[in-house]
């Protein structure tokens, strides 16, 4: 006798009928709403709706299955952000006016002073973490937030916006290297600032190590000197060491090609003063409007933005904004397909 396989049927249309499905509850909606600018786990998003964990668990698991969210894991804890659009794939335009709406919406009060309590206890568990660690503190900058924290969400945003093979890229204050083989992969050529002699020691190891061929590490101020142009600049925490930021993301705004993009990772304001003494951190995060304004400043428009939460209780924004290019009729990207 003969047993009758189940054909499984792959329906497209199931992957639109999940997004509406997802869309078509108020809370869910007002979920997408507060996570427009930040990420929360789920017992914090709990407490926010004020609704039990394991409801909560079941909105998100809706929102996730259609796309809307994405998670991240930090030790034991996820957090849940939004999901970019992608714009060429189904579905991926009502997902974009879907968050466009929603972001017209006005969250009730009781939920803003909820999100305000959940800050604040982040922002005790943060001064209760590094009460505890004190003794262990180096100078260092992974005490706070490490690349492999922020890494997935940078690449996350670079691959959505989808450079031309022949694009090059700018990397200001690398480091020890670390992020220089993920853009060594993306683009045609990579340059890379450090004013440190020792860090770019450092990131000469790696790019050797690794056999980058289309890497140009250079000895040089990213504020003095007059690097070239790129289709795309990042500066992954590097901002915070700046005496004026809002000048400073003005002169790195002018060396991203017209079309181009500037992607900058940074903390979210916090309070944690000893970071300067032993991070040498100038400023203690930025608020996410002034990065935003001082890029507008620069002649540069918003783009997507992703937020990471820690455990530790700081909060990482990975932010892109576009460089128009007014020689196209549309003032749009040229250098993205
Ligand atoms: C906190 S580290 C960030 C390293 C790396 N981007 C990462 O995400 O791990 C800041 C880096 O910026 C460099 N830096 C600071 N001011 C600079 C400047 N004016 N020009 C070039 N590099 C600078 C430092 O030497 C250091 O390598």
């Amino acid at each position: 006798m003969s047993l009758r396989v189940p054909q499984v049927r792959y329906e497209p249309c199931d992957e639109l009928a999940a997004l509406c499905k997802a869309g078509g509850d108020p809370l869910r909606l007002n979920v997408l709403r507060a996570l427009a600018n930040d990420s929360f786990g789920v017992l914090e998003l709990a407490q926010i709706f004020a609704i039990g964990q394991s409801g909560m668990s079941h909105h998100l698991k809706v929102l996730a299955q259609a796309g809307l969210v994405a998670t991240r894991r930090e030790g034991n804890a996820i957090f849940y952000r939004r999901a970019l659009a992608q714009g060429e794939l189904l579905g991926g335009t009502l997902h974009a006016a879907l968050l466009d709406e929603v972001d017209e919406l006005e969250l009730p009060a009781e939920v803003r002073q909820r999100i305000a309590a959940v800050h604040a206890q982040r922002a005790a568990a943060s001064r209760d973490f590094f009460a505890r660690a004190t003794e262990k503190l180096q100078a260092q900058q992974d005490l706070i937030a490490g690349l492999p924290q922020y890494r997935d969400s940078v690449l996350a945003l670079l691959d959505a916006l989808g450079f031309e093979p022949g694009a090059t890229a700018l990397e200001v204050g690398p480091g020890d290297g670390g992020f220089l083989p993920e853009l060594a992969r993306r683009f045609s050529r990579v340059t890379a600032l450090d004013n440190s002699p020792a860090m770019l020691e450092l990131a000469r190891a790696r790019c050797d190590e690794e056999h980058l061929g289309n890497v140009e590490l250079k000895l040089a101020d990213a504020l003095n000197d007059e690097p070239a142009s790129a289709d795309c600049v990042v500066l992954n925490m590097v901002l915070h060491h700046f005496a004026d930021p809002a000048e400073a993301l003005g002169r790195l705004a002018r060396l991203v090609k017209d079309g181009g993009s500037l992607l900058v990772t940074e903390l979210c304001s916090h309070d944690q003063g000893w970071a300067r003494e032993t991070c040498g951190d100038l400023w203690l995060g930025f608020d996410q409007d002034d990065l935003a304004q001082w890029a507008e400043n620069a002649g540069l428009v918003t783009g997507e933005s992703l937020y990471i939460g820690l455990k530790n209780g700081f909060q990482i924004q990975v932010r892109h904004f576009a460089k128009p290019d007014y020689t196209r009729p549309t003032g749009l990207i040229t250098h993205h397909r």
